[in-house]
Formats: C-alpha cells, sequence, structure tokens
C-alpha cells in the first residue's frame, strides 16, 4: 500500500490482504499479538508455526524500513490460536497511520476478537524501575495525528469510536492474575503516544508526566485507536526501559532501551501466554 493509497479503498486491500493469507494458511486466529522492541523471543513459544512475511503479504507496508523480522507468524500459544506480527510500523519511521494499523485491520479481518500489544517504554513514575512490566490502563494519544482520520467506513467501525475502556478491566484483571500466579511483578499505568523519533528533553518529561502519564513511548497509541475502531477486545503492555526522571536524566541509547527490552521479555512473554491460556476459548 503507497501511503497515497486513497482511503476509500481500505475495505478492499483489507479483503484482499486476508485472501491472500488464507492462500498461504487457512488459518482463524482468535488472538492478535503485535510485539514491540526487543520483544520478538515469544513467536518461539508458538506450536504448528506458519510464518509469512510482511513483504509477501499484498498492501502490507513495504519491510525495508522495519529494523528486524516483519513477519507475520501464525501458530498455537497457551492451547489458543494467535497471529503475531513479529515487527511493527512506527509512525516516525515515515509509514502513514493507515500503513502503520492496516496489519490490526487485518488480523481483525483473519478473525481475531483480543489483540495484545507491547511496547518499550520510557518510565516517568518515579515509582517504576528499569525492565518494569507495566499493564496499560489507559493512553493519551500525543502523537498529533489520528489513523482514524478521513472518510469513515461504516464496514470497519464507528465514526466517533467510543474510548471510555480502550484496554479492557477485564484483561487487565486476568494479567493481573496471572503475573501474581507467576511470582512476576506488574505495575498499571498510563501510556502516553508521542512521534518520536528523537527521546524526550528533560522539560518534555517533566511536561507528559504532568500530563498523568506514567510510561511513553513511539507506538500503541496508533494501533489502539485502530483496534478499538475495529471492535477487538485490548491488552497493552510496555517494559520500562529506561528512567525519565528530568531531575537526574542519563543519556540512553538505543541499544540499551533494546537490551532491557530483551531481558524482560521472558517475563513478558510468561504473562502474555498465561493470559491466553487462561481466556475460555473465543468464538466468532
Ligand atoms: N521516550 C519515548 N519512547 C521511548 C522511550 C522514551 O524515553 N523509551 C523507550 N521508548
Amino acid at each position: 500500500m503507497s501511503s497515497k493509497a486513497p482511503r476509500s479503498n481500505l475495505f478492499q486491500q483489507i479483503s484482499k490482504s486476508a485472501r491472500a493469507i488464507w492462500e498461504k494458511a487457512a488459518f482463524r486466529p482468535d488472538i492478535a499479538i503485535i510485539l514491540g522492541t526487543g520483544l520478538g523471543n515469544l513467536t518461539k513459544r508458538l506450536t504448528k508455526q506458519i510464518s509469512i512475511s510482511y513483504e509477501s503479504i499484498p498492501n502490507f507496508p513495504a519491510s525495508t524500513v522495519v529494523s528486524h523480522a516483519g513477519r507475520l507468524v501464525f501458530g498455537v500459544l497457551g492451547g489458543k490460536k494467535v497471529a503475531v506480527m513479529d515487527g511493527r510500523f512506527h509512525y516516525y519511521e515515515g509509514y502513514s497511520l493507515d500503513q502503520v494499523t492496516f496489519p490490526v485491520r487485518v488480523m481483525r479481518k483473519l478473525g481475531a476478537k483480543i489483540l495484545i500489544v507491547s511496547n518499550a517504554a520510557g518510565g516517568m513514575n518515579l515509582g517504576y524501575k528499569k525492565g518494569d512490566i507495566v499493564l496499560i490502563e489507559d493512553h493519551i494519544n500525543f502523537m498529533g495525528v489520528n489513523p482514524l482520520i478521513g472518510p469513515n467506513d461504516e464496514r470497519l467501525g464507528l465514526r466517533f469510536p467510543d474510548m471510555s475502556e480502550p484496554y479492557s478491566k477485564r484483561l487487565i484483571s486476568i494479567a493481573e492474575k496471572v503475573a501474581q500466579e507467576k511470582r512476576i511483578s506488574v505495575k498499571r499505568g498510563v501510556y502516553i503516544g508521542v512521534s518520536g523519533p528523537n527521546l524526550e528533553t528533560r522539560a518534555e518529561y517533566r511536561f507528559l508526566r504532568g500530563l498523568g502519564a506514567d510510561v511513553v513511548g513511539m507506538s500503541t497509541v496508533p494501533e489502539v485507536i485502530v483496534g478499538v475502531h475495529a471492535g477487538f477486545e485490548i491488552l497493552g503492555l510496555s517494559i520500562v526501559t529506561d528512567l525519565c526522571d528530568p531531575d537526574h536524566l542519563k543519556p540512553v541509547n538505543i541499544e540499551e532501551i533494546i537490551k532491557t527490552a530483551n531481558e524482560a521479555g521472558p517475563r513478558l512473554d510468561q504473562i502474555v501466554e498465561g493470559v491466553v491460556h487462561k481466556l475460555p476459548h473465543v468464538r466468532q
């Protein structure tokens, strides 16, 4: 899909992508999972895997800019059929939000009803530690753009989607239960989405914290907005990869962020697998 693809074609584009996927893998996932930076290992836990590269799916954004895998992996996790996006598209890479969120639409079309999204984020709540897992309770769209701008196709969702509970309270409590059982500590918090690609200044961290956010990152918000529009029940998880205390701010680099995400990955994977396992069988 080129960035100039007319939005009025969106419905047809989604259907075409779904058909092409079904030709390669006759699979109807119940749960869609988007893996954040440094969190790609979850795919190793899937059995009966089928992997499809993004570039082989018509209308998927060209994945040249995606730093890692860039593939959709289907398989069974915790006894459920899942579709995992290994590699996501970011707005800061130059993709339009239509492109960033297109795979979410396709996974809904394939049959998924539950969306689990993870990301690496900066921790502004001073009660957080590096490596903490935060269950996202709510978000603030501070990206300056919205993926739903443009004519609305009623077949895809409502013109004015309700945002009173974008992150499912039911899924948050299941995640907390799993975390408790596995003795993994989790926090709750508000995620604020920014465009990036630069990290924030001290003044910006102070400001964003003052807005009521606990973690800040450059993804997730567009996918969740489209996820709500498309009728997904959503669980969001952040890994705190750097501490954003404006009064003691140290320079961070992306390698450190990826390393911290990698280290926290196995704990996050256990929670995601545990949640999926606990869910009742999903019927369309
Ligand atoms: N700011 C924005 N995005 C991020 C950060 C941050 O501090 N850490 C990881 N992703």
